[in-house]
């Protein structure tokens, strides 16, 4: 627990780093992420106080409204991730590295690293999966790239797993996934966001490990939460599992500004003589 009497790690730093974030770990200080894809609202994010903004492949559903995660491409990240950088001053920003670009071959893997942290001016990265990409992992790592391990549900493997359900409910996933936490500890991760699995396993996945654990969808027990932020603003209304906390009705305020606009131009009521020129 974070003692009332002493101040938190996050705000003592400047800037949000991979050591801070371990620290923070130490201290007992829950870490904050969230999703952004955006100068405009990475730039709220930031003044916000957010100490990690993930330019999540997300992106591909909510920016740009496919089903799936797989379609975003390595260029359509990196201008996310330049876009967002471009906005923030002290948070730690995480770009994933999209389906396609790392799994099977640790040379394209570090290639496609390279170009995020060179061209988007990334932080670190974030790829799916365990033991299956450890030399891509060990590669990346041997350049100096800050490397974030993704646990659980890994929505890159849609195809392979068939359903968005929560994973690691049995004994042998649960042993496998505690394993590849380990390991990707071992090989120098600096963090793990951990998705949809039993709160109990999160909390000792958390345990296990010295390195941050991020839970989206797996309960309280780790040591930050993430959400995508369309999602935690009610942007996305299609969207409503049960980790999901919202808090806005972005959607229906929006909706309802834009009615009014529309409203105002049909009545003739915008731009009054106020908000025009002489
Ligand atoms: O892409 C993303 O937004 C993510 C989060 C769900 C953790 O990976």
């Amino acid at each position: 627990m974070v003692s009332k009497d002493l101040k938190p790690v996050s705000s003592t730093a400047k800037k949000i780093t991979t050591h801070v974030l371990k620290a923070m770990k130490q201290h007992g200080e829950k870490i904050s992420m969230l999703t952004a894809y955006d100068y405009s609202m990475a730039k709220i994010l930031d003044k916000a106080g957010i100490d990690v903004i993930l330019v999540g492949d997300s992106a591909s559903n909510v920016m740009a409204g496919h089903e799936t995660t797989l379609p975003i491409t390595l260029d359509q990240m990196i201008y996310h991730a330049a876009s967002v950088i471009r906005a923030i001053e002290n948070c730690f920003v995480v770009v994933d590295l999209p389906f396609g670009t790392y799994q099977g071959n640790s040379k394209i893997a570090l290639e496609s690293s390279i170009r995020i942290m060179k061209e988007a001016g990334g932080h670190a990265i974030k790829m799916e999966g365990g033991r299956e990409i450890k030399e891509s992992v060990d590669r990346i790592l041997s350049a100096g790239i800050p490397v974030m391990g993704h646990l659980g549900l890994t929505p890159q493997s849609i195809y392979k797993f068939g359903t968005y359900s929560v994973r690691a409910k049995e004994t042998e996933e649960a042993q496998k996934l505690l394993e590849d936490a380990r390991m990707l500890e071992d090989s120098g991760c600096f963090g793990i966001v951990l998705e949809k699995v039993p709160a109990a396993l999160a909390k000792s996945v958390a345990e296990s490990v010295e390195i941050p654990v991020i839970g989206i969808g797996a309960g309280p027990d780790v040591d930050g939460q993430v959400l995508v932020l369309h999602d935690m603003l009610g942007l996305n209304i299609d969207f409503s599992p049960r980790f999901l906390r919202r808090y806005n009705n972005l959607f229906e305020q929006i909706l309802g500004s834009v009615e009014e606009y529309i409203s105002d131009i049909k009545k003739r009521d915008f731009p009054s003589k106020e908000e025009s020129y002489k």
